[in-house]
Order: C-alpha cells, then structure tokens, then sequence
C-alpha cells in the first residue's frame, strides 16, 4: 500500500530530451510530476515558463504539481492554470497577500499549496492551513537541484503535523529537497505524505527502481 506520493522534479530531467524523460518516470510508477518554476528574482536560477508546461502536458497524464519559486505569482497563475498544472504551490515569502493568492489559485477548481522556505516558521500557516491542499516543507533552499537535505527540516515537520492535527486538518504533507531513501523515510516518519526527488530519481541508473524505494 502506498501511503507515500512520489514526484520526480523535472529539475534535473534532460530538458533536451524533456517528453522522454517524463515518460520515463511515468512508466517508473511517479504519482505526481513535479514542476519548478523559477524567475531568476525569488530565487537565483530560471528555469521554465507556461509554454513548455503547455507542451509537456500533451505528452503525460500525471497529476502536474507546479512549485512556483517566483515574485508576484499571481501575474502568472492563470497562465500556468491555462497549460494544465493540478495543483500550484506558492511560496509564503513571496505573497504579501498570500489569502488572495490561494482563493485566485482555488477559484480556476485546481489545488492550493504553499511551501515554507527553511527558515520560515510553522506557526505562520496558523492562519491560512485551513484554506490550503498541501504545504510544502523545503529542506534545502530552493533554486537548485543536488544540494544536501537541512536536517531541520524533520523537526519542522513534525511540528507542522502537530498544527494541522490540532485544527483537524489533514493537507497534502511534501517535502522537497536532498530527498533520497535515507532522507526519505526520515520524513516519512516525521509526518510527510509527498515526496519530490530531483537528483535522486534521474541521477540513477535505474530510475523504477530509485522512484519505487520512496513509496513508503
Ligand atoms: C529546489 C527545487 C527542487 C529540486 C529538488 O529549488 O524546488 O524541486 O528539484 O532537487 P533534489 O531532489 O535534487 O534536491
Ligand atoms: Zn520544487
């Protein structure tokens, strides 16, 4: 029984050969594609916009969970929902209007998550957990794939689990960043029910194999 979502990051895909490498972990048994969508501003790295999402969606069937890592997502939203993401995860950081963001993301019918950068705290979902579909933990500081988990992020975890029971609200728990079967399953432990590998799963010769040793 898998209890435990896996979504491969196309982050550290072969965007040369993109659709191929999607179908890879599709037939590998991914639950989700992963998608980082980066400016260049909110974190130091770009990476791809609505049209190649567009283009891969043709080509795959997963559920597309796209993390923004972008300024100011609202400009972009209606165009990501437009190419066929299922769910968009905004980060904290960057929404000064983060309940705005999250009815904007919901009312296109498609789910809601916010991630928490690793040095922001828990207790600043307080008053937004009940609105959302997941909240994604980082465990390293996003905009680049490879770096090497924040061990943290466990206890952080764990402390965001005791939030979300305390309220009786049970989102989408995902974690992101340095997450391997090590990493992983310390995670897993702590409270985590969604897990994005990058380097991990297509750094690997064997990518079934490395997809299927996160279904906890
Ligand atoms: C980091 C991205 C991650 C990244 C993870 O900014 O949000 O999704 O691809 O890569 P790994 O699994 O290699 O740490
Ligand atoms: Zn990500």
């Amino acid at each position: 029984l898998a209890l435990v979502l896996v979504a491969p990051s196309i982050l550290s895909a072969n965007f040369a050969c993109l659709g191929e490498d999607i179908n890879k972990v599709e037939k590998a048994g991914a639950d989700w594609l992963h998608i980082d969508i980066m400016d260049g501003h909110f974190v130091p790295n770009l990476t791809i916009g609505p049209q190649v999402v567009a283009d891969i969606r043709k080509r795959s069937r997963l559920f597309f969970d796209v993390h923004l890592m972008i300024e100011k997502p609202e400009t972009l939203i209606p165009s990501f929902v437009e190419a066929g993401a299922d769910l968009i995860t905004v980060h904290l950081e960057a929404c000064v209007h983060l309940h705005r963001v999250i009815s904007l993301i919901k009312g296109y019918g498609i789910k809601a998550g916010v991630a928490l950068n690793p040095a922001t705290p828990v207790y600043l979902l307080n008053d937004i957990a009940s609105e959302l579909d997941l909240v994604l933990v980082m465990s390293v500081n996003p905009g680049f794939g490879g770096q090497t988990f924040i061990s943290g992020a466990v206890e952080k975890i764990k402390e965001l689990k005791q939030l979300l029971d305390n309220k009786g609200l049970n989102p989408f728990i995902q974690v992101d960043g340095g997450i391997n079967e090590t990493t992983g399953r310390r995670v897993v432990e702590a409270g985590a029910n969604v897990l994005v590998a990058g380097s991990y799963i297509f750094g690997s010769s064997d990518i079934e194999k490395a997809v299927q040793s996160l279904k906890f």
